[in-house]
């Protein structure tokens, strides 16, 4: 049987489900493309010299490591002359990023963590890229795109996605009709499909979350995880196992394809602190998630319908299994 490779899928899509215009294709083919590159990057490690950490911080007041900066570059070059964006925005930038004059401009608006779970580069264990597409408000054609043009809830998105460099390097992909897995073909240099129509295994007992961070959590999420770790003696009756990769990229991909709960809750001591960003983390994640037939919530309310108020900003994360999901923000009401 022929192979679906992510160009004969994205074709498709836009034939059959008509759900996909032609510059939304373009500019995840772009995407996929960039990603591809970055993937030879991360794997060529200490022979290419991408590893380490730079003397600048993002932002967020992170140490940028090499590979953080040679990702966003990559994918600012790769999606600047192409016709179909308004603007940028990533982790790694403090402020949205035009496409120049010389280039025509688009509908879109692509935001994306070029290395997500950067810590983990050095030490050789899963990185990834996670993007989320919007539209740009009618109202900005003419006129330069602002970063408030951004500021659209996660319901808002287009397409989300993310690229992970694994033992394998894979593209998941939502256009609002499913989850869809590729797998890099490396000897053909395509993107082929490996599982079509992902659906989350529900009523599986594995969380992962940050235990280090005990002390921050509130007494809902303190209870939650204390009768799992209480496991078959506890109220749950039944033994849990936890994993925690510290790449959310590859915390969620495992999720997505054997369930379980991710949790990266905020602060509750201080008010609005939070470690992952909705922009570019959480909301293509919880979308993907959705799509999938899980959940995802800050631990009240759904993070799609979180309001956006600044492109950095932060937010709780607890996804996956619906009905685990549903019972962290029980307690969190509680
Ligand atoms: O992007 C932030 C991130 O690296 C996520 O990929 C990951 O889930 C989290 O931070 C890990 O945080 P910590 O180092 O606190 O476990
Ligand atoms: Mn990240």
């Amino acid at each position: 049987m022929a192979r679906t490779t992510l160009t004969r899928f994205l074709i498709e899509q836009q034939r059959l489900a008509n759900a996909l215009p032609a510059e939304l294709r373009l500019l995840i083919e772009t995407v996929a493309r960039a990603c591809k590159t970055i993937s030879h990057s991360v794997s060529k490690g200490a022979l290419g010299e991408v590893l380490g950490s730079l003397d600048s911080e993002n932002v967020q007041g992170e140490v940028q490591k090499k590979l953080d900066v040679i990702a966003n570059e990559l994918l600012l070059d790769a999606n600047e002359w192409g016709g179909h964006l308004a603007a940028m925005a990533s982790e790694e930038m403090e402020t949205i990023h035009r496409i120049p004059n010389r280039y025509p401009k688009g509908e879109y608006l692509l935001l994306f963590d070029p290395i997500d779970g950067s810590s983990n580069i050095d030490v050789d264990l899963s990185v990834g890229t996670i993007f989320s597409v919007l539209k740009a408000p009618d109202e900005c054609a003419g006129r330069e795109v602002t970063e408030e043009d951004f500021l659209q809830n996660g319901r808002a998105q287009v397409a989300a996605g993310y690229a992970i460099y694994g033992p394998q390097t894979l593209l998941v992909l939502s256009v609002g009709t499913g989850v869809h897995e590729f797998t890099l073909d490396r000897e053909v240099g395509s993107w082929v499909m490996t599982d079509r129509d992902m659906k989350m295994p529900q009523g599986k007992c594995e969380f992962a979350i940050n235990m280090s961070n005990r002390r921050q959590w509130s007494p809902g999420v303190a209870r939650y995880i204390e009768e799992r770790v209480m496991g078959a003696e506890g109220p749950c009756g039944v033994d849990y196992n936890m994993r925690w990769t510290a790449s959310m990229v590859a915390d969620v991909h495992r999720i997505l394809k054997r369930g379980g709960i991710f949790m990266y809750p905020a602060d509750h001591r201080t008010p609005g602190k939070a470690r992952l960003r909705l922009m570019y983390e959480a909301n293509p994640m919880s979308y993907l998630i959705e799509q999938a037939g899980g959940a995802a919530t800050d631990g009240f309310i759904p993070i799609m319908d979180v309001d956006a108020t600044s492109l950095h900003q932060r937010v709780g994360v607890v996804l996956g299994d619906k009905a685990e999901v549903a019972m962290v923000t029980a307690y969190g009401k509680e």
